[in-house]
This record gives C-alpha cells, structure tokens and sequence, in this order.
C-alpha cells in the first residue's frame, strides 16, 4: 500500500512511527509485470555469480570472446573477462547502425539560451569517427592519456567516445574546476592532449573554459594540443599557435571512416579524479570490459529501460561518474534514447526541467537529492504547471536522500505513480550496487534497499563481523564485480591501503549503513574525513590545504556541517597569521575566493569562522565532532580529550563577537 498525501510523514522519524506496510511503495501492477528483471534475478546470480556475469556480458558485443569471467587471483587487482577483445566506442554506437538502428535518436540536447539538437546513432557514429580521425591526426595514439574539460554539449560525449575508440584513456575534468585543479590532474596523469570549449551557458551567461586551460597549461608544457569547440563565439579568446586548434577547422574535414580496433577487456578506458581523504585528489582506475559490462547491466536492470520506448534522462553532469555510467556508457551500449540539457535548473525560469521532461515526453528521471531539496524549496507549484504524465520511474544519487524529499520527489514529479529508485554506488565502484529493482522491490523511503543481483554488499562492526538486523555498522563489498575500479593511477599501494586494508579481503567503501529489521540497507553518510555537498565528495584536507596556501592563514581546519539543502555544506575555522592582523574587513570573502580559485566553486565554504585556536587533542589531532557543533549551533559535546580545554570557550567567546561569517 502507499502512502497518501495526508499521511505521508515528513521526517525519518515519523515514519519510523508507521507500521511497516505504510512505510512500504509497493511496484506499480503494470510496470511489474513488464519488468526487465523479476525476482528470480537475486536467486540465479547468488547461486552462479559468474555465470550471471557471463550471461551479461552478452550484452557486449566482443571481438574476441572472453576465455574467464574474473581472474582474482591477484586481488584487490582484478581481471574481468579474461582475454576478451572489444571497442567501447563500437559497442556504443557502430553496432546500432549495423543492426539497422542508425535513424534511432542518441541524444536530444537542449541548450541552456533554447537552441536544440538531435543526434541519432548514425550521426553519432559519423562525429565519433571524425573525431578519432582528428585526434590521430593530431598525434594522439593508443595508451595517451586526453583530458577533457567542457560543457555538458554533444562534443562531450563525442569526445570520449573518440577516445575510447582509439584506446586513449580520457579523464574528464568537472568544468566547474578550477585552473589549479584542471592542471593538477593533467599532471598526475601525464595527459598530453586537452579538449575543451570556449566556453558553456550558465546561468543565462556564457561562461568562459579556454581562459581556464590556458592558466592550466602553463605549468602542463607537455601538452602538445588543445583541441577547442566553438560553443559560446566569445570573440576575446586568447590562442596559442601550433597547440590550439579549432574543433570545427579539423574535425570537420575528417572522412567519416574509421575502423575501431579491439582492446583488451582490461584495457584503461578512463581515469576519473575523487575526493579522498588525504590531500590529493585519487585518480579512479576503469577499464573497458567489465566497466561496460556492469553499466549497461545497471542501467537496463535498474531503469526498466525499454530503449525503444524510453526518454531517459540522468540530469547530472558529464564531468561526474554518474555522467559517464548512466549518460554515456551504460545508455549507449544499451542504445538508449537520452536527454541532455547543458545549464542550471532555473534559468530562464524555475520549471525549465519540467517544460524539458514534458516537451521531450521523458519517461524516467535519475537526478541527485540536493536538487530533489532544491526544487522543494521552490514549491511544487512549479512542477505541476508541467505535464508530467510520460514519467514512469525516478532515480536519486549522490547522497542519502531523507524520507521528506523522497516522498515529496515521487508524489510531485513522479505523481505517486513512479517508484523512485534510490542508488548508491561510488566513482570507485563505477557502477550502481545497492538499489531497489522497481519491478520487484517495495521501496522505503531512504533505504537503498538491497545488494543488486550479482553484488554482494555486508555491513559489518569494528572487527569486520556482520551486524545484526536492527544495527548499523560499516559498508563493505565482499566480492569484486566488473565495474570495479582496477587501482589508482600510478598509485596500486594506496589502491590497496585505501579500500581493501581496513577489512582484509573485503572493499570498504567509506560509508556507514544500518541494517533495518528486514536487512533493508539504510546510508549513514561517510565515516572518514570526506564530505558530501551537493552529491560531490569534497576533501576536507583538500580545502585545508586550500586555505592554508592563502599569506594570511596560519592554520585551518574544514568539516561538512549538516545543510538542508546540499546535504552538507563546508564550514571552515581558520587561524590567522599574526602579520595579518585581524586579516581585514574582507577576510572571509577573500578567502573564499581563494578556495574557488584553488579548487573551485563547489568546494567554496559556505561559512568561515576567524578563531584564536583549533581544539586539538594532545597528539594534535583536530577534534573535527566539536567544530562539527559549533558550525551545526549545537553544545559543545565531550571536550575532555582535549589538549587545552578553554579552547572551546575562546571559539564560543570570538562567535558571539561576531566574527564568524555566512552567506
Ligand atoms: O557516501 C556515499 C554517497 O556518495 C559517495 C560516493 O560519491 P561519488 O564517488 O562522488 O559518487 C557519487 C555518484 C555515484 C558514497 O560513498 N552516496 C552516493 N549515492 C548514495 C550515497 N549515499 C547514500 N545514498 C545513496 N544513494
């Protein structure tokens, strides 16, 4: 049974108060009957796990068959589908149009000022070869690494796909990066050639990228080209000759022809940079096989998808994990009709993705909670100016989606009729793990639900035992599946220390998670020093670093403070040097800036608090649960540990002066 509107709870805890049934959204009669995945799934997998994986490898088209589904033999470093050969590239596009599906739409891409574009897979096809063409003309051969840093435009994924095409790992740079950012993931690894844009739409502006590459580059010379697609035609960009070459001067003179070689499965198909819990950005291994294999297998499983029926659109950006398994790889290789819209949700108005997902006729939705909050805030007034009626099935990432939003998500967008699919996965996993299947599973509003089919997921207690139903614990991984990340770039110790140490032989994600009384997974958030704001993972030593680079900071310290809408929002406590005095009427916007310059815009505290002194414990460990407090407007908890407890009273005493700040 559902939940109707005069009932339906409105925090976790309320609906802890329901009975079970109530807290239960059963499978809509119709979409179950038709689902792609029936119950018999999680039964077939668990008694054969890689013969489930075998039987959906033939999702893939192979050049040359696998001879073992999984060799772990070396674990944590695995090999799936062992000597199989294939082209990602020809598994997203080429085998469409020779199964006679050329016509078939890829992407209807809507621009942010309105202007529109269909792409269908022979005309995919044709961008794709040309671009690879392109590339090789420019020097480009199998194994080099290309960054990428653009807008959410069709070049994007045309880009990639050439890439992979010509078994050059791409590593896409998030275009709301920074200069300093883009270069140091240029420099970790070694890429020699950057594609990017003169600019995308934002916010009812175009907003220039080259200047950003241009900074970059400057501490990148190995960087032979930057290949530039005219996007926005600002006409003030600055060019470097002979490394800077037009999209459209070389591209579109390309023949069309191309013959896509085969990779081994186990072949680098990208590299994408996280958050982790030290300083430095992790270079997230993936590689062609199994990654392909995994997100097309997701993608079908978990959307329903019916590619001759369905709209689909993942609305994150490209420039994300979530963009690169559920906009491009997994939807592609399953011949998808997706939608994609390159700027913000509210320009020109608040119901833009609303007038999109009526206009197009979308029929399954996969966004993040942040925005699910935002839209909230909003009013459902907005949306329901909108036809919404071609919606059958709603996804959420990124972050725990609370009770209140996931109810509100499936009544005002999904009209009570959608079951919302709530998925958790990681970068590092590549692809989806823990979700409802919509045909089968009763959703409960902020639980995960279960391991999918061939995933086998525990949570466990401090000594790695399995907890019971009704208790929380850890998240761990006890198998390996395909679109597993393979290590770290150039960095296989830190690979194993980081994940697979904690628990020997088992993956730690990072996260906590409870058991409810039914085994019902339920996402606690991390348990490490990494923050989640806006369903991206933030470093909090990241942004110290930041902070501390900036003349005036003698120490900082940075933790993720609940926030209603992003999830977690980062609030910061610096320590200011004493040749800065009291750093000045701006210190806070300064640094800010500076943050969004180091880093950029995402990573920009939301608030900075100037303190005397950092509570710290005897060993100087910064004891981050009372920052946690303080930024939260709590009471201090248990400050016994510390090194020098009137600490807290200098903090509390320098807050009620009013010099922390907040925007
Ligand atoms: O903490 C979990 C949270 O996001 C982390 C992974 O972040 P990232 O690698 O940036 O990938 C985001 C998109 C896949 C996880 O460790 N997370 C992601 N999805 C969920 C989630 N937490 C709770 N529920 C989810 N559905």
């Amino acid at each position: 049974m559902t939940n109707d509107d005069s009932t339906a709870p409105t925090t976790g805890d309320a609906l802890a108060n329901l009975s079970r049934e109530e807290r239960h959204f059963d499978p809509p009669e119709e979409l179950a009957a038709h689902a792609n995945v029936k119950a018999d799934a999680y039964h077939e997998a668990a008694s054969d796990r890689l013969g489930f994986w075998a039987r959906q490898a033939e999702r893939i088209s192979w050049a040359e068959p696998f001879t073992d589904v999984l060799d772990w033999s070396k674990a944590p470093f695995a090999k799936w589908f062992v000597g199989g050969r294939l082209n990602a590239a020809y598994n997203c596009v080429d085998r469409h149009v020779e199964a006679g599906r050329g016509d078939k739409v890829a992407y209807h891409w809507v621009g942010e000022p309105g202007d529109t574009r269909t792409l269908t897979y022979s005309d995919l096809k044709d961008e794709v070869c040309k671009t690879a063409n392109a590339l090789s003309e420019l020097g480009v051969k199998t194994g080099d690494v290309v960054a990428i840093y653009m807008p959410m435009i069709p070049e994007t994924v045309v880009a990639m796909l050439a890439c992979a095409r010509l078994g050059a790992p791409h590593t896409v740079v998030f275009g709301g990066f920074s200069a300093d950012a883009l270069s140091g993931r240029i420099q970790d690894c070694d890429a020699r050639f950057v594609i990017t844009a003169d600019g995308g739409y934002r916010r009812g502006a175009a907003s220039a990228l080259k200047p950003a590459v241009d900074e970059a580059l400057r501490s990148c010379p190995d960087v032979r080209s930057v290949l530039v697609v005219r996007r926005t035609g600002q006409d003030d960009i600055a060019w470097t000759d002979n490394r800077d070459v037009w999209w459209h001067e070389i591209v579109d003179r390309q023949s069309a022809d191309h013959t896509p070689e085969a990779f081994d499965a186990e072949h680098p198909l990208y590299v994408m940079y996280t958050s982790g819990s030290t300083g430095k950005p992790k270079g997230i291994l993936h590689t062609t096989g199994g990654y392909l294999v995994g997100t097309a297998y997701t993608h079908w499983a978990i959307f329903d998808l019916k590619p001759e029926t369905d709209i689909y659109w993942c609305a994150a950006d490209i420039g994300w994990v979530t963009g690169h398994s559920y906009i491009v790889y997994g939807p592609l290789a399953n011949g998808t009709t997706s939608l994609m819209y390159e700027g913000t949700p509210d320009t020109p108005h608040k119901g833009r993705w609303w007038e999109i997902a009526q206009d197009y006729k979308a029929t399954i939705l996969y966004t993040a909670p942040t925005a699910i909050r935002t839209f909230m805030k909003w009013g459902a007034q907005i949306p329901s100016e909108w036809d919404l009626s071609s919606l059958r099935l709603l996804g959420s990432v990124g972050e725990p989606i609370n009770p209140e939003a996931y109810i509100w998500y499936r009544k005002e967008i999904g009209g009570d009729r959608c079951p919302v699919a709530d998925t958790w996965w990681q970068t590092e996993t590549g692809m989806i793990m823990i979700s409802p299947l919509p045909g089968v599973t009763s959703g409960k509003p902020g639980s995960a639900m279960k391991a999918i089919p061939g995933v086998e997921a525990q949570v466990v207690d401090d000594a790695g035992e399995p907890v019971k139903p009704g208790s929380g614990g850890y998240l761990v991984l006890t198998d390996p599946w395909p679109a597993m990340l393979r290590t770290l770039w150039g960095d296989d110790e830190r690979y194993r220390e980081t994940y697979w140490s904690r628990f020997p032989g088992r993956y730690f994600a990072g996260d906590g998670a409870k058991l409810d009384e039914d085994g019902d997974i339920w996402l606690l958030g991390r348990v490490d020093d990494v923050m989640n704001v806006s369903g991206h993972r933030l470093s909090t030593t990241e942004i110290e670093s930041a902070l501390v680079s900036h003349r005036k900071v003698a120490e900082a310290a940075v933790v993720g403070a609940a926030d209603p809408t992003s999830g977690q929002a980062v609030a910061a406590f610096v320590i200011l040097r004493e040749s800065a005095g009291d750093g000045g009427q701006d210190v806070v916007n300064e640094l800010r800036d500076h943050v969004a310059k180091e880093i950029g815009a995402i990573a920009k505290p939301k608030s900075i608090m100037v303190v005397p002194e950092l509570p710290k414990t005897r060993s100087g460990k910064i004891m981050r649960r009372l920052l946690r407090d303080v930024a939260e407007n709590r009471e201090f908890g248990d400050a016994t540990t510390l090194a020098d407890s009137s600490v807290m009273d200098l903090i509390k005493a320098n807050l009620s002066q009013g010099k922390g700040d907040e925007d």
